[in-house]
């Protein structure tokens, strides 16, 4: 399946790749540089330990609403416009110190990625996009995401708080587009 958003260095078009390329035997799927997760989304949930790393922490709240609130996610989102100048203003409002409610920040962020030009949330894109679209990606991405962990750290804290070898389990960690098996 598709991810729900694009992100810069998204692994869109070397999922199957990198798909192909997996170890038969894992048992723990940790997507370090989570990102906009396409390889994640394209696996098969299979019975695997998943996890969704990344250390923006706009990106794993985004994650979190669409897994646990994507009704209200999508009720804070049908209104908003494709317009310059209501995304200037949601961009300045990220960048202040504001306190914004999770909810209302995953839908400010999910807005800076469809409208910005090439989804890099700084300058408005100016592209005919309906955001009404997103709805259905967003509800499958909410089921997709149900049983996977969803976390917010730098890749070295993660690796030595998320990654316990044991014996008995298998870890594919995916580190850019390089697989490794332990
Ligand atoms: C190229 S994107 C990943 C693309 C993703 N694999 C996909 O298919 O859409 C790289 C991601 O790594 C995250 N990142 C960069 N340095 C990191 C670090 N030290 N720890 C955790 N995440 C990091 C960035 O925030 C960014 O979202």
């Amino acid at each position: 399946m598709n991810s729900f958003m694009s992100w810069i260095g998204g692994k869109k078009a070397l999922r199957e790749e990198i798909l192909a390329r997996f170890p038969l035997d894992y048992t723990r799927y940790i997507e370090v540089f989570g990102g906009g997760g396409w390889v994640l989304f394209h696996k098969s949930p299979e019975r695997d330990f998943e996890v969704y790393n990344d250390f923006n922490p706009n990106l794993a709240n985004l994650y979190r609403c669409v897994r646990d609130h994507p009704d209200e996610l999508c009720d804070e989102l049908r209104y908003m416009l494709n317009s310059r100048l209501d995304f200037d203003y949601v961009r300045e409002m990220m960048h202040s110190k504001t306190d914004i409610p999770d909810i209302k920040r995953a839908a400010y962020f999910y807005q800076l990625i469809r409208y910005s030009y090439a989804s890099g949330l700084d300058s408005f894109g100016g592209q005919p996009h309906a955001m009404w679209n997103n709805f259905p990606l967003i509800h499958n991405a909410c089921e997709r995401l149900q049983k996977v962990v969803i976390e917010n750290k730098d890749f070295g804290s993660l690796s030595s708080s998320m990654i316990v070898l044991n014996p008995s389990s298998t870890v594919t960690l995916r580190i850019k587009t390089i697989v490794a098996h332990q």
